[in-house]
């Protein structure tokens, strides 16, 4: 097989966080009275909190300064975390278990790779402490998705070669970094039409069958 490892986007693919950053933006955008919705929610997947901010702002008509920005910014994290508190093992599909384990048992190499600086504590609620063999997260990281710098960074520390390597996200810009990366990129949900999609999935099960394909 020339499939050596699969890297792994966490809000929306591992799990479902990606409906408490909405809900935590929609607070936000109802106090300060910006329009949001979930189409302009989808342009945040994958990129990083402040320019998530940047891009609820946009609607807002009014300057803000830094300070007010990074104001705003951690309000969103408190209220996102208190969603994050409440998570437990039980939140992580039954099917991902199995999909992850299975990949496991082919010998792969499995990596974690997010732009979210709360990476730790969601994959601590979900009981995956010390899962994966390694964690690239917003943390580490100067340029967020489509940067391709977690992808990178994350192939790095497992000692592999992107081209080797599959990626699997459920956003545009995570698919565009995977493939700037020169990563083989597997697409869920809306990144299934993405261009630089190599692999449509509907379920991350359907990741086994690629591997053993390759
Ligand atoms: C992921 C999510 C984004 C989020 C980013 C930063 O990439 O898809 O929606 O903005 O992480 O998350 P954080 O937990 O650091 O605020
Ligand atoms: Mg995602």
């Amino acid at each position: 097989m020339s499939i050596e490892a699969v890297i792994f986007d966490l809000d929306g693919v591992i799990c479902h966080t990606d409906q408490y950053h909405y809900q935590a933006w929609k607070t936000i955008a109802d106090r300060l009275s910006i329009p949001f919705d979930e189409r302009i929610n989808a342009r945040m997947r994958g990129v990083s909190r402040l320019e998530s901010l940047e891009i609820l702002l946009e609607q807002s008509g009014k300057n803000f300064s830094q300070e007010e920005k990074e104001r705003l910014a951690e309000e969103k994290n408190r209220i996102y975390q208190s969603f994050l508190r409440k998570m437990t093992p039980a939140d992580l599909e039954r099917e991902t278990f199995r999909a992850l384990n299975t990949l496991r048992e082919m010998n792969l190499k499995l990596a974690i790779g997010s732009s979210s600086r709360n990476t730790a504590l969601i994959l601590h609620r979900l009981g995956l402490d010390g899962f994966f063999d390694a964690v690239a997260d917003g943390t580490q990281i100067k340029h967020s998705k489509p940067n391709p710098e977690v992808f990178l960074l994350a192939a790095s520390l497992l000692g592999v070669q992107p081209s080797k390597t599959l990626v699997v996200e459920d956003a545009p810009a995570g698919i565009q970094a995977a493939k700037m990366g020169g990563f083989v990129v597997a697409g869920l949900g809306d990144a299934v039409e993405e261009p630089g999609t190599d692999f449509p999935i509907l379920a991350l099960n359907d990741l086994c069958l690629i591997c053993s394909m390759l």
